[in-house]
């Protein structure tokens, strides 16, 4: 066994050393050491893993942050001090923000402690320490178990490791599966509570270059907020009060003051979401011919409408404003992946593997018995759940895209206690809670904007799926309105409550008795009509298959690397903490034409469009540009450097994270990917993909120079 173990790590390290670039590939930090260690110092590390990662003394790791639910920070000074992305906390930015009081557009600084903002729901998580419970979890699970009991076994061990491990402690644990359920590691973690925002830029400034360049290299965006941890007098958790004091980090970065050059070693530390690059040639399919292309179509009619809507008024752009740019932002990423997909022949590429994975299985009856009908198996299952993904993707984009079924969709749980007649114990809380999230909903609403979005999107949803699985109230609709849904959507508006704050307000006061009248409202009926489509006819089914095909892609993740071994499988990001190194270059996106690496202060100013908000510079970064007062933050040259672009593998959820230099100093901010290389969740092609990284330097001098906060840099750790 033992022997085994050893010639495995062998033919892993050996594999490594021929067929590895620095740049590809989502590290675990506990298994730097063993993995990664010697090719980083060979391209400019200077630390050593245990000084990324350490369970026995502070180290990198206990300054890089999960911010919220999908974004990373790094603390950066020994009073929790804390440097994320702009779009990060731009939901909080926006919280605080009303007409009078616009902190999007005019940014804000919190000149002293007492200041600084409050953001309830924020929290902060700190990574303790992680560990391999692979051999614990899969303890008496065989191959040949089914999944169903498969899966309940490996929870059940999974729950009970988890409480053991926490146990007496304030501390949280996660357990996760790593290539595809082969392996499991368990993330014992500390998560804040009390998390004040401290400054962000204006929007022009922070969100420079908008919706038009994002997503796009080269770039001129600040896109940089700073928040800050709290915790009570002993440094432990606790929610928000007056009496709790900055929280004293084990472990804050220092800043490099040294400029950032070509061919820089760099690595980005943090908690990257999701990637999925050992798919096999079904999934790729329908990812790039199916999925990718009919949610780009949902919201492009979505987008459309806000956007001509929220041009008309402050107040709509205000309320529209966080909902527009989540909405835009996966709708732009999913046209750049299929673009990259294709241009990098993805799928001719996938089913050449897999061709080479067959004629390795051919050649070995054991192999033959485990893997010859994996692909039957895979084609198979595709062939269904391409249908049924279509629907799914058709339900959440398109019904609740419509953002009254939406609200209605939220009321389903009570109104259905309330119904079956039965005393549940959660009836009051669940009321409670509906209500507090009614109010939510109506505070960035705009009933204009959500009719025509409803006409439009229920008549795609009408002309695209099959009219044999529709719900069944679009054939009333069709006979009804003939076809015209607009028509449609403005009658149901008129009528329903969950369109209007006073009267949805009015209906949840009493909703014990109302809960009758509730059901019969138009909107109810629809989403009701769609929800019991969905329900009854997509998701067992959906759920069904994806189970059967994970299955299936765990068995295949084990043949690949059992067969093919000279390949190097790092584990797909999990939204786990991960390490990717590579290093500061720029790129060819096109024939003859080469995008240097960094972009500058002079270029910023090149795309300045008074005529066009994304591209407003406001008049006092420009008279700083005049005056090139820029202190110590331009370069040899004398200029200010905005961002650069470096070849580190990253993904959403790597937003706001630390990227660092080979002493492990911080450099920049990773938060964003080159439209090129948004294809590098499933196919990574070192030639395109760049990671989009805001330039320290143009951090500082936008907290000193622009905001005249530089009162901050007093408990930062400058390196000159
Ligand atoms: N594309 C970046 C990311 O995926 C930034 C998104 C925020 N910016 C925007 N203009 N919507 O999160
Ligand atoms: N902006 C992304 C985020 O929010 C990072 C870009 C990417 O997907 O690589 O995490």
């Amino acid at each position: 066994m033992f022997k085994k173990i050893i010639s495995a790590v062998l033919i892993l390290n050996f594999s490594f050393l021929i067929s590895v670039k620095a740049d590809e590939g989502m590290w675990l930090p506990l298994l730097l050491k063993q993995l990664n260690e010697s090719d980083m110092q060979k391209n400019g590390l200077k630390l050593t893993a245990e000084d990324i990662y350490s369970i026995n003394k502070s180290s990198l790791k206990d300054a890089i942050v999960q911010f919220g639910g999908g974004c990373t920070a790094e603390i950066i000074s020994d009073k929790g001090l804390m440097l994320t992305n702009h779009h990060c906390g731009y939901g909080m930015i926006q919280a605080h923000s009303t007409v009078q009081n616009d902190l999007l557009t005019n940014g804000f600084w919190a000149m002293k402690q007492s200041d600084e903002l409050q953001n309830p729901g924020l929290t902060a998580t700190l990574i303790v320490r992680m560990e391999d419970v692979t051999s614990k979890v899969l303890a008496g699970i065989s191959d040949t178990l089914n999944d169903a009991v498969r899966e309940k076994k490996i929870n059940e061990a999974i729950n009970l490791i988890q409480k053991e491990a926490v146990k007496g402690t304030h501390y949280g644990a996660s357990i996760r599966p790593f290539y595809y359920g082969a392996e499991y590691y368990m993330f014992v973690t500390e998560t804040f509570r009390d998390i004040r925002l401290v400054g962000a830029p204006p929007s022009s400034i922070g969100k420079f270059g908008g919706d038009t360049d994002n997503w796009m290299w080269p770039r001129h965006t600040g896109d940089f907020s700073m928040f800050r941890i709290y915790a009570d007098k002993d440094n432990n958790p606790a929610d928000y009060s007056s009496d709790n004091v900055p929280y004293k980090p084990k472990f804050h970065l220092s800043i490099s003051m040294k400029d950032v050059e070509k061919g820089d070693f760099t690595m980005v530390y943090g908690f990257p979401g999701r990637t999925n690059e050992y798919l096999s040639s079904y999934a790729v399919d329908m990812i790039m011919n199916e999925s990718d292309p009919s949610k780009v179509k949902i919201r492009e009619t979505r987008l459309a409408i806000m956007d001509a809507e929220m041009k008309t008024s402050d107040k709509v752009r205000i309320q529209y404003s966080a909902k527009y740019a989540g909405l835009a932002n996966a709708y732009k990423k999913w046209i750049g992946e299929v673009n990259g997909l294709k241009k990098l022949k993805a799928l001719s590429k996938k089913k050449e593997f897999e061709q080479n994975f067959l004629l390795k299985v051919n050649t070995d009856d054991n192999a033959k018995g485990k893997y010859g009908s994996l692909f039957g198996s895979l084609e198979k299952s595709y062939a269904q759940y391409r249908v049924l993904n279509k629907e799914r993707d058709y339900f959440y984009e398109a019904v609740l895209g419509v953002e009254a079924v939406s609200n209605a969709y939220t009321f389903i749980n009570v109104i259905d206690s309330l119904k079956s007649g039965k005393k549940q114990a959660d009836l009051e809380k669940d009321i409670a809670k509906l209500k507090g999230r009614v109010a939510g909903f109506f505070k960035d609403y705009n009933v204009k904007i959500d009719e025509r979005v409803c006409g439009a999107l229920l008549q795609i949803y009408f002309n695209d799926i099959d009219k044999s699985r529709q719900a069944a109230i679009f054939s009333e609709i069709d006979k009804k309105y003939k076809g015209d849904f607009a028509k449609y959507a403005s009658d149901i508006f008129e009528q329903s409550i969950f369109v209007s704050e006073s009267k949805c307000n009015d209906a949840l006061a009493a909703i014990g008795k109302n809960y009758k009248k509730i059901q019969k409202d138009p909107v109810y009926i629809l989403m009701r009509s769609c929800y019991d489509k969905f329900a009854k006819d997509v998701s067992p089914q959906f759920f069904k298959l994806d189970a059967e095909i994970a299955g299936l892609n765990r068995t295949y993740m084990k043949g690949m690397r059992e067969l093919l071994p000279e390949k190097k499988y790092y584990p797909d990001a999990n939204s786990t903490l991960r390490l990717a190194y590579g290093k500061v270059e720029g790129y060819i996106p096109h024939d003859a034409v080469y995008y240097d690496y960094y972009t500058t202060l002079d270029g910023l100013m090149e795309k300045e469009n008074p005529l066009v908000e994304e591209f407003n510079v406001s008049p006092k970064l420009k008279e700083l540009y005049l005056k090139k007062d820029y202190g110590q933050y331009a370069d040899k040259n004398h200029e200010v450097h905005i961002a650069f672009c470096a070849s580190n593998h990253t993904t959403g959820g790597n937003s706001g994270s630390p990227v660092l230099n080979g002493e492990g100093q911080l450099i920049g901010t990773n938060f964003d990917r080159n439209w090129e290389g948004t294809m590098s969740d499933i196919m990574f092609d070192p030639d395109q993909i760049r990671n989009i990284v805001l330039d320290i330097h143009y951090t500082l001098f936008v907290i000193d120079k622009y905001a005249g906060a530089g009162y901050l840099l007093n408990e930062m750790t400058l390196v000159k």
